[in-house]
């Protein structure tokens, strides 16, 4: 009898950002409409400042989602020479402002604008990007906050792939920045993963890969993990967005090598069209749960105190 080995390798699909996105987004739309109803209109208010090329796209993209699911916007610029205590006073206003539900701060900032001063004069329970340490502790301790919309969505994407349990599989997150690889592990460890964060001082990483179920890749650094890092079948969500310019001219890359990955992996995001448009379609949820967690607080403080006695 011969033996028919075929020669074809199979290659992992792709996990559709775009289509997952549109399905999230039409979940925020529905959940406005409800609130319409109610007239409770919630609203976000994105601040730039500067002359980042690429900052200017990313919030154009983010004021033109949240129009198209009803979300108002309120966009704010703010020249590349402005001073810290003029941030600060915008945020102080923003904050103050009861119209306002969700408050977003296009980072980078100009230098020497103190990031984390800023980051830390959110109020929390307006932080739509989940980075105040408020929301980063309330995160740890599994308590529902304001959580970083990158890895949310990635969540997302892995719940669409996997099915609603992904208890007991082991995922890697490469990386450990405070916006996604720290956030990453921690709704891994929530949804009960065995969870490795390999870094730069990380010895073997690739070995330390290979034994992951997921893999997150989240390192800025293009094309670096191959298919040499990754066990057959696993599942690969690639968030980097690398600029490459060459001879052929711009291109995005992602931190996976796309190419060799998918004929290793059982199923891989693509770059572009995997993880960023989740960022967005988060950041538009956030700012729904932030109007619903500012009405609970509003709620509970206007209890008259016979009532919190009784409770
Ligand atoms: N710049 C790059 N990513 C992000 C993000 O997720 N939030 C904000 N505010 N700025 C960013």
């Amino acid at each position: 009898m011969t033996l028919l080995i075929s020669s074809t390798p199979t290659f992992a699909r792709d996990i559709d950002g775009k289509a997952i996105s549109a399905k999230v987004l039409d979940e925020v739309r529905e959940e406005v409409l409800a609130l319409a109803g109610q007239q409770i209109y919630p609203a976000l208010a994105v601040l730039l400042v500067g002359d980042d090329p690429a900052s200017h796209v990313y919030v154009r993209n983010k004021l033109l989602r949240a129009k198209e699911v009803g979300i108002r916007s309120l966009e704010y610029r703010l020249p590349e020479t402005a001073s810290q205590a003029q941030v600060l006073e915008l945020i102080a206003q923003l904050n103050a402002d009861p119209t306002v539900n969700g408050i977003l701060v296009q980072l980078p900032l100009p230098a020497p604008i103190d990031e984390q001063a800023v980051i830390h004069a959110i109020d929390p329970i307006k932080d739509v990007d989940g980075f105040h340490r408020e929301n980063v502790g309330g995160l740890v301790q599994g308590i529902e906050v304001l959580t970083p919309c990158t890895p949310s969505g990635c969540m997302r994407l892995l719940h669409e792939t996997c099915g609603d349990d992904l208890s007991g599989l082991h995922a890697v997150v490469i990386g450990r920045s405070n916006i996604v690889g720290k956030p990453m592990a921690t709704l891994l460890l929530q949804a009960n993963c065995s969870v490795s964060v390999v870094h730069s001082r990380s010895v073997d990483a690739p070995a330390l890969c290979r034994l992951a179920d997921i893999v997150v890749a989240a390192v800025g650094r293009p094309a670096l993990i191959d298919a040499s890092w990754l066990k057959p079948g696993a599942v690969v969500i690639d968030v980097g967005i690398n600029r490459i310019t060459s001879e052929f001219g711009n291109r995005l890359v992602g931190d996976v090598d796309y190419a060799s990955a998918r004929t290793v992996a059982s199923a891989i995001t693509p770059v572009p069209g995997g993880v960023g448009p989740m960022t967005i379609a988060y950041l538009l949820k956030n700012t729904l749960i932030a109007s619903r967690l500012q009405r609970a607080a509003q709620a509970r403080g206007q209890q008259p105190e016979d009532d919190l006695a009784l409770n």
